[in-house]
């Protein structure tokens, strides 16, 4: 690659750059009996490890240790969720007790100096919603808009930066496609329900939130994958990989950004020519390869998987690497609006991967930056291990780890990794060298 080499010991980020981590309130905070998730965890067989959300890591009732580590290491900001069920545990009531709880937690980041990204959902519904067909249903729409009204009623003097919906294409392929999230399928028909409500609804979060307050950022978190051929010569595998990308990645970044449906979510909105985005989120994991596959025919004849010379791969999850950060990041800069990585992280259970993973997605970051990406800021997945969905307590993603059962925590090795790059707001030559080796050269200059 083509890039000018530095003299001096460190790949400076720009003043002012975010540095965070990110959770969601159903994986932290413990006692969410009142959603879809909840109810789902309780029958055999759904996640992964017989395991429950429980406790999780007692947010609820003591976020604020978490926190204050996270800003003692220097972070400056921290995206979080709200969650729905305690804030509206019944349809069209509101609980003073939830926001009184949501307002202490929020006062205490911005005690300690850290700036809140808040996502507004985050894949979990109020059982009353989800009774009701949850996202299928179209009523949703306004449902989440009265929800958002009262949010920002109740937190707009500590808030500014919001993440209207988490994942919408993840949520759509667990909870309508595969079913191994609720509601369990769907099938086609609800698919193309579901994505276009909250389409729908991200975009009149924008203008509620905008209707509100002046100075709001909002924006959306979108899992980006790099998808590339299996066989790159062959036209079936570039044809399937289209169209996983179209799919998966391009459909709904038009939707949530310019507020146009392309098919198949289509017809559009009405709204295209408008912008309903003032950021990008991009949460980035992996890279699978796509090949056709004719007896597929439930994935539309194509098939993905990790590339099997990786150098580390999870088997249904992908392959690991930088590199699909960066094609993300770039392919994002094409909208030309501000960027933050709203999620990257990695699911290594004994950090034997997080310390490179986290040197090289920051390298990537930097190069990125260098090449004119408005990237202003990235948040770690996660900053406590926390309950992952169906792989219920199976995968750990946190810098601190943690005893679900006895709540204690320790912080991995790979903390100190991410201290040092969120204190130096920049990658350390020492950290390239130790953990990143092979990207020296093409950094750094030789020879100090
Ligand atoms: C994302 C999701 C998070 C977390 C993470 C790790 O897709 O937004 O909630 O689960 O993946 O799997």
């Amino acid at each position: 690659m083509a890039m000018t080499t530095h003299a001096q010991e460190i790949l400076a980020f720009p003043p002012g750059f975010l540095w965070g981590t990110a959770t969601a309130a159903h994986q932290v905070e413990g006692n969410n009996t009142n959603n879809d998730w909840w109810a789902w965890e309780q029958t055999p067989g759904h996640i992964a490890d017989g395991s429950r959300s429980g406790l999780a890591a007692n947010w609820w009732q003591a976020a604020e240790q978490d926190l204050a580590l996270a800003a003692q290491w220097g972070q400056n900001s921290h995206r979080l969720s709200l969650e729905w069920s305690r804030l509206e545990p019944r349809e069209g009531a509101w609980d003073e007790g939830a926001v009184a709880r949501y307002r202490q937690i929020l006062e205490y980041m911005r005690g300690l100096g850290l700036v809140p990204m808040v996502t507004l959902h985050h894949f979990t519904n109020p059982l009353w919603l989800y009774e009701q067909g949850g996202w299928e249903n179209e009523r949703v729409v306004s449902w989440f808009a009265r929800y958002v009204e009262r949010v920002v009623k109740s937190f707009g003097d500590l808030c500014h930066f919001w993440c209207t919906l988490n994942e919408p294409m993840v949520y759509m392929a667990f909870g309508y496609l595969s079913g191994i999230w609720p509601p369990g399928g769907g099938g086609l028909g609800a698919v193309r329900k579901v994505l276009r409500h909250m389409a729908q609804a991200h975009a009149q979060a924008y203008e509620i939130l905008h209707r509100h307050q002046a100075d709001a950022q909002v924006g959306f978190a979108k899992h980006f994958q790099l998808f590339e051929p299996a066989e790159p010569r062959r036209r079936a595998d570039r044809w399937a990989t289209r169209l996983v990308d179209h799919l998966f990645n391009e459909s709904i970044l038009v939707a949530l950004t310019d507020g146009a449906l392309l098919l198949p979510l289509g017809p559009d909105l009405g709204r295209r020519g408008g912008r309903w985005a003032d950021f990008m989120g991009l949460n980035y994991y992996a890279r699978n390869l796509v090949a056709f596959d004719p007896r597929r025919k439930e994935e539309l004849f194509t098939r993905r998987f990790p590339d099997p010379q990786a150098r580390y791969a999870v088997e249904g999850w992908g392959e690991v690497t930088a590199e699909g950060l960066y094609r993300g990041l770039k392919r994002f800069a094409a909208w030309g609006l501000p960027i933050y990585v709203t999620e990257f992280g990695v699911p290594d259970n004994d950090d034997h991967v997080r310390p490179w993973f986290l040197v090289e997605h920051v390298a990537t970051m930097y190069r990125a930056l260098q090449e004119g990406v408005p990237l202003k800021g990235a948040y770690f997945w996660s900053l406590v291990d926390n309950f992952e969905w169906a792989a219920g307590w199976s995968a750990r993603f946190g810098l601190l780890a943690l005893d679900p059962a006895t709540q204690e925590r320790r912080p991995r090795p790979s903390a100190e990794v991410y201290r040092r790059i969120v204190q130096a707001n920049g990658l350390e030559r020492s950290l390239v060298a130790e953990f990143a080796p092979q990207l020296e050269s093409q950094f750094f200059d030789r020879g100090c």
